[in-house]
Order: C-alpha cells, then structure tokens, then sequence
C-alpha cells in the first residue's frame, strides 16, 4: 500500500496504477461501515484509493473537530488488511490555502435537516468531496447511505456541475442490535450506548407501521418520538430521495431519519423504503 501526503505524492502512486479507480472518501476511525465500502470497491475496480481527512470546513465552530477521533495506525494497518492500494493521508495544508473558492449547498435541500442544525456542513462537505474527487479523478465512489443527505447533495453536485464519476451508495451496516456504526459511537458510555438504540429502535417502529399499511408521515413521526424519549431529538422527518417533505410514505421513494443527543454526543440514522 502506498501512503500518499500530497497531491504530488497521489498524482506518483496514482501514476504507476492502470484500470478503474474506485475511491472511498473517509474522515478515518475506521470502522466497519468504512470496510464495506471499501470492500466494494476492491471488488468492482482495478484499483482502490482510500482518503482519511478529517475536514475542518465541515465542522461548525464549537463541534468535536478537536477531539474527533484519530487513530493513524490502526487505519493504516485496516486499510492495508483490506486491500486498499492507495491511502491519501493529508494534513490541512496539503488541501486548504487561504480565500478559497468553495463549493456551496443548494438554498433549500443543504439548509433543512442536518443542514439547519449545522448550518455550512454542507459547504464544507462539497467542497472537500470536490477537491478530493478532482485528486483522485475516481470511476466509481463510495458512499454511505448512513449519511444520507450528504450522500443526495454529493449526488446532486455531481450532476449539476456535470462531473465525471459514478457514485456507488452502500447500505448502512449495523451493531447486531441495531445501533448504526459511527466513528462518534466512541464517545457514548455504556448507559448512553443502551440509550442510543433509541434511534434505530424507533426507525424499526417505522418500517413496521409502513409494512402494516400505516403511511401517513405525522402518525409515524409521532410514535418515533415516543420511543425516542427522553432523548433531546433535533428532528425525525419522512422525505423522498430529492429531500422533500412528505405527508404520505411513498414505497420505493422514502427516507425516514433521526437526529437525536445522546449527551453531548449528536447521533443521526435512518432507514430507505
Ligand atoms: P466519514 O464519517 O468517515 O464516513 C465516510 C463514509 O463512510 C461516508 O460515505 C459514510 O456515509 C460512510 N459510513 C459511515 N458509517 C457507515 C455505516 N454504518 N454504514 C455504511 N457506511 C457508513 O462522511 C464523511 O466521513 C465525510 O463527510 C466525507 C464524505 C469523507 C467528507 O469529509
């Protein structure tokens, strides 16, 4: 595995590579979740990039960009373990200089949700996916379903500003009793881990009332929030994939989320139907 800290260095190993580039953008503390999307990418392409940046633009001030976890070795030797080829390890200068250009959230879609609590995420998110993307100059790349506004607006930029390269959306990968992986999931203690089964919980409720014919979004907002209590819940919202409101779940076009605190930590899920 080479380990690239430059572009210069990327644009060398990238070099010596022929075939398909599948890529998978991380922000490291790898987990499984991160593994699966790069085992598809081992799959599908001749040649897999993995990138661990953790990107100050897409913290709000006050976030956890200081204490967000970092753990170089273990990625290192995870990565190599899982067949990654090329891992781009930046440090901040290698990707920022000072007044930018930067890519900017749509108006509606990058300020609702996640974007009306950390209001400029999405800026920061585009932006560094857009540097990143015109490094690697990937065919296909990876991204989770986990996140999913981010993965819509990624999608979105990539068609806007008509760019070259095939997003891949993988499925979210779980604990066996439903908690959603996350690098914050180091964060919680045991009480609060118990806690945080809130939110898978209460998306399971969800799917059950949609399984059962019960479609309309208010009733299946109401009885999330009811299993999610007491915890401080930012939002649950039923949408369609291009992140509109809806009042009746659309089987085949339907994203049910949560964003909820469970201490100082800021969990989100959800769940596609
Ligand atoms: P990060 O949170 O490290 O996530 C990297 C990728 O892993 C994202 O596409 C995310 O959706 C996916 N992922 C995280 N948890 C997952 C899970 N439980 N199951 C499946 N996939 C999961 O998302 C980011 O980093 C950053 O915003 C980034 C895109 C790298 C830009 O900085």
């Amino acid at each position: 595995m080479i380990i690239a800290r430059s572009r210069q260095e990327l644009q060398a190993a990238l070099d010596t590579k022929r075939g398909s580039i599948g890529f998978v953008p991380t922000m490291g503390a790898l987990h499984i979740g991160h593994r699966t999307l790069i085992e598809a990418a081992r799959r599908e392409n001749e040649t897999v990039v993995v990138s661990i940046f953790v990107n100050p633009t897409q913290f709000l001030p006050g976030e956890d960009l200081s204490k967000y976890p970092r753990r170089e070795e273990a990625d290192f030797k995870i990565c190599e373990l899982s067949g990654v080829d090329v891992l781009f390890y930046p440090d901040v200068a290698a990707m920022y200089g000072s007044d930018e250009v930067r890519v900017c959230a749509p108006d509606v879609r990058g300020f609702i949700l996640e974007g009306a609590s950390r209001p400029g995420h999405f800026d920061g998110v585009l932006t560094v996916v857009m540097k990143l993307l015109n490094m690697v100059r990937p065919s296909r790349v990876y991204f989770g379903k986990k996140d999913a506004q981010q993965l819509a607006l990624i999608t979105q930029m990539v068609e806007n500003l008509f760019m070259d390269v095939k997003i891949v959306p993988m499925e979210t990968v779980r604990e066996k009793d439903g908690l959603a992986l996350s690098s914050r999931n180091v964060y919680l203690d045991e009480k609060q881990r118990v806690e945080a089964l809130k939110l898978s919980a209460a998306l399971k409720e969800a799917t059950k009332m949609v399984m059962q014919g019960n479609l309309d979004a208010e009733k299946i907002k109401e009885a999330m929030m009811n299993l999610l209590k007491p915890l401080d819940v930012e939002y649950v919202a039923v949408v369609n994939r291009q992140f509109e409101s809806l009042k009746e779940v659309v089987i085949g076009n339907t994203i049910v989320l949560v964003a909820a605190r469970v201490g100082t930590t800021r969990l989100i899920d959800n769940v596609w139907m």
